[in-house]
């Protein structure tokens, strides 16, 4: 078991929180989903309640090791302070760590609210550098590990880090490593995944964990065209993964050695071009005309998909239906996440693309736990062990 923030006394210590808040943002800066920021605010509430001084770090975006203005953390500040009800100290410093960031950190009081500015605006982030793991470190006593989205990741800041300070988990990654945790190792039986996404490749070391804990195996999304190939299955015009058609031939064998059934959609929705204005008709799986390219799965498979999720006692989804970001071709991942809504059982989604199909459609509050990380997500459910997991201390 994992240390957590509940083990350890933070009354009045500089706590070093990483958070990921890395949220999307429109074309004028404006976060248009806060779900990652929400996400981390039962620590940082706890933390602050408890009279330890609070600096939280995230990256945000992609900027490349260079203090670029589009990927500033001020935004966040701002929206941070306004759901912590609290004022937030940020120092816009180009190099994250400088003598007015320290003077800004040891001037915090106990119950008082800090975000540093992108960790990767420093080119040592990426690198895991010690240099930079110990410039954050310096800032604080503890450090706390709540960037669940970013865990996959081995940086200064979600690995390195760990090696100058005590590192424990806060309650995002506690919830998360429990029910992913919980889906893939100790599930309640029927266990159902529902796998969606366009390409095999993306998804190859996921349906071999998979293949071995659970009941069934739903298949959907632009990767069940190169399935169909490997069963010698013309898709006419469909997205291909070519160089994967043989690897899915033997996924289906590997299933069937082992008796876990791995369906594919029985009818396809069809249209002559990748546009919501194409004209569509749905076909049966082994009539897709040679002019035209699937893009959602038909109700024939949503029906048969809805009676075993209906069944299931745990579902874990990855990946959508069907291009679900066109109207036309949005009905069978809502469909499924409709199904996954009403099962009974504990209803898990992995982040990403199927995080965005549920709260699109509405759905997040029938959803026993929707993932705050897509890649990080991918890889715990692959069955890795994720370095900004491994360094938290054992209790
Ligand atoms: C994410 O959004 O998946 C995480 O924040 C990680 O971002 P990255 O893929 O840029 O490392």
């Amino acid at each position: 078991m994992k240390k957590t923030i509940r083990d350890i006394d933070v009354k009045g210590k500089r706590v070093l929180v990483r958070c990921d808040f890395n949220v999307p943002l429109d074309a004028d800066g404006k976060i248009t989903d806060d779900t990652r920021i929400k996400a981390a605010m039962p620590t940082i509430r706890y933390l602050l309640e408890q009279g330890a001084k609070v600096i939280t770090m995230s990256h945000l975006g992609r900027p490349k090791g260079e203090a670029k203005p589009e990927f500033s953390l001020a935004p966040v500040a701002k929206r941070l302070s306004e759901i912590a009800e609290v004022p937030v100290v940020f120092v816009d410093s180009p190099v994250v760590v400088d003598d007015q960031v320290r003077a800004a950190a040891d001037a915090l009081e106990p119950g008082q609210l800090m975000l540093l500015q992108n960790v990767r605006y420093r080119k040592e982030e990426e690198k895991n550098d010690p240099g930079f793991s110990k410039e954050l470190a310096s800032l604080g006593d503890i450090f706390v590990q709540e960037a669940f989205g970013t865990a996959h990741r081995a940086h200064a800041s979600t690995a390195g880090i760990a090696a100058y300070l005590p590192a424990v988990s806060g309650f995002l990654i506690e919830k998360e490593v429990r029910y992913l945790g919980r889906a893939v190792n100790d599930p309640e039986r029927p266990f159902i995944a529902v796998l969606g996404g366009s390409k095999v490749s993306d998804k190859i070391k996921l349906i071999r964990n998979l293949l071995d804990k659970v009941d069934v195996l739903l298949v959907g999304g632009g990767m069940a065209f190169t399935f169909y190939k490997a069963m010698g299955l013309e898709i006419g015009k469909s997205i291909l993964d070519e160089e994967n058609v043989q690897l899915a031939g033997e996924l289906l064998e590997m299933a069937d050695e082992k008796g876990v059934p791995l369906m594919l959609p029985v009818d396809v929705v069809c249209a002559s071009e990748f546009s919501n204005d194409a004209e569509t008709v749905t076909v049966a799986r082994d009539h897709i005309p040679a002019d035209m390219m699937g893009l959602d799965i038909g109700p024939i498979t949503c029906e048969e998909y809805r009676k075993i999720i209906h069944s299931a006692s745990t579902v874990i989804w990855n990946g959508p239906m069907g291009v679900f970001e066109m109207p036309k071709f949005a009905v069978g991942t809502r469909r499924i996440a409709e199904s996954i809504a009403q099962c009974h059982g504990t209803t898990v989604i992995g982040g990403g693309d199927s995080a965005s199909a549920v709260k699109k459609f509405g759905l997040e509050g029938h959803m026993t736990h929707i993932s705050t990380g897509g890649g990080a997500s991918l890889e715990f459910l692959e069955g890795d062990e994720l370095p900004g997991i491994s360094i938290i201390e054992e209790k």
